[in-house]
């Protein structure tokens, strides 16, 4: 360990400075100052912490995915810290019901000193807008009243790839779904065909048999099965996909689309575990800043009502088209309508099955095993040329009885040492391969040679 200096609370954590950084306006000092602004001040200073955390960790794991091989620990990592980023949404959300101890009297105090200034600024929440993959033509407004150094903050940032760019890459990477035997979208297609069959099937028989299904409305739920198929057609289809692209109506490219739903459908295969938890996560990415927008529209509403805001927005208009327009990972959660029943899911093919498995782990054990092996090997021979020096070391082979067990044979001098030997040996192998708990026949076997 390096030698350090000694480490005092406050230094490490430069108190003095955070302390001393609260400077309310309305008064000429903070004890004339009105009473809330304090709250006001430390409340979004306790944001802007919360926003350069969140950035910590988003930069973490976009500059995780952004390689040409993703290893799967890396995956595991990312993951992580984007689990920390859902889990400080909470503190966010509460941290509005503090605020809101202030009653929009308490604000009147001294809302007039705020002046051009408003959250519109913060440059740590836009760059978290930016980071997660929030395109400037998706903006509700574009006008930011940002100083110049601030705007090429931001301005950097927009060149830079995004967790949207890098996990649209590693999705379009992933291999398993197209194979010279196997197509997955060929697969899922002829599943949702035949799905939607069996529903219309289900339709006509239940009216067959009279139970009560009118004749007007099984028209009208065959009409609604038909909608619902013609739905996915178009999501089947890269031509129509690529149009609904174009209109902006889909960001997720089509390659990307198929590994996504792949990976939804399939989650329960080992390697396909983490990539689920992955996309689940984005979309609850999504919610959390939607219900902090949410929250943060509902108190801008209940402090300021339909007021224009401080920064020069429309204020309640702009917040609530905001909350709606400023997704980013909108195509993520709309799979879900794609998702199919497990019982319509095509089986995968055993070429593809397999390689979804934790192989590795097999491999380990089989390995472990087989060092054991050797080593009890080693044992037996070693105690039965203790016991019998004469014996004279002929073949080590392949269990004739058991695949996974190792006959060794000795030469002994005479038949009597020979049947004596046997003994010795099948004791011995029994004892060893029990030691070592080996579920492997370890025979030695000694032969009276002339
Ligand atoms: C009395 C409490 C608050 C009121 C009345 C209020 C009001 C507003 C208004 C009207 C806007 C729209 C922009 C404008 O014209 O100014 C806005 C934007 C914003 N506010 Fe607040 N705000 C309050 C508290 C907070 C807090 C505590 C934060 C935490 C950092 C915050 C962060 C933001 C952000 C990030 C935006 C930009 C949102 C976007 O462009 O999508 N606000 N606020």
């Amino acid at each position: 360990m390096a030698a350090y200096e000694p480490l005092y609370y406050g230094d490490y954590l430069r108190l003095p400075t955070i302390l001393n950084a609260q400077d309310p306006r309305s008064g000429s000092s903070p004890r004339e100052a009105a009473h809330d602004e304090m709250l006001f001040i430390i409340t979004h200073q306790a944001y802007e912490l919360w926003f350069k955390q969140i950035l910590h960790e988003l930069d973490s794991a976009i500059s995780l995915f952004n390689h040409h091989v993703v290893p799967e620990h890396h995956v595991a990592t990312a993951l992580h810290r984007l689990e920390r980023i859902h889990a400080i949404g909470p503190i966010l959300f509460q941290q509005i019901d503090v605020l809101e101890t202030m009653t929009p009297m308490d604000f009147l105090d001294f809302r007039n000193v705020l002046y051009p200034a408003s959250g519109f600024q913060s440059v740590q929440f836009r760059l978290v807008e930016i980071k997660l993959g929030l395109r400037s033509e998706q903006r509700v407004s574009k006008h930011l009243p940002l100083s110049a150094e601030d705007k090429e903050r931001i301005r950097a940032a927009e060149q830079e790839p995004t967790l949207f760019s890098v996990i649209e890459a590693w999705l379009e990477r992933m291999p398993f779904i197209q194979k010279p035997s196997y197509s997955f979208w060929q697969e899922y297609k002829n599943a949702v065909a035949a799905m939607f069959e069996h529903d219309r099937n289900m339709i006509r028989l239940s009216s067959e048999a009279g139970l009560s299904v009118a004749e007007r409305m099984q028209t009208e739920m065959l009409a609604q099965t038909d909608m619902n198929e013609q739905s996915f057609r178009a999501f089947f289809s890269e031509e129509e996909y690529n149009k609904l692209r174009e209109q902006g109506q889909k960001r997720l490219s089509f390659k990307a689309t198929q590994a996504a739903l792949f990976t939804l459908l399939y989650r329960e295969y080992p390697l396909l575990h983490l990539p689920f938890r992955l996309l689940d996560i984005l979309s609850a990415l999504d919610e959390v800043l939607s219900i902090w927008r949410y929250r943060h529209v509902q108190m801008v509403m209940r402090m300021i009502g339909m007021k224009v805001g401080t920064g020069g927005s429309s204020g309640y208009d702009y917040l609530m088209r905001a909350t709606t327009q400023h997704r980013v990972f909108t195509d993520f959660s709309a799979l879900s309508a794609f998702l199919i029943p497990r019982g319509s899911l095509p089986p995968l093919p055993e070429e593809v099955a397999s390689m979804l498995d934790f192989v590795y782990i097999d491999l380990l054990e089989k390995r472990r095993k087989e060092a054991l092996k050797r080593l009890a090997v080693q044992e037996v021979k070693a105690a039965f040329t203790e016991r019998f020096p004469d014996a004279y070391f002929l073949s080590e082979e392949e269990h004739p009885d058991n695949t996974d067990g190792i006959w060794l044979q000795y030469s002994v001098p005479d038949t009597d040492t020979a049947n004596e030997a046997k003994t010795f040996a099948t004791q011995l192998s029994a004892e060893i391969a029990h030691k070592h708990s080996l579920p492997c026949m370890i025979s030695a076997k000694a032969v009276y040679s002339l």
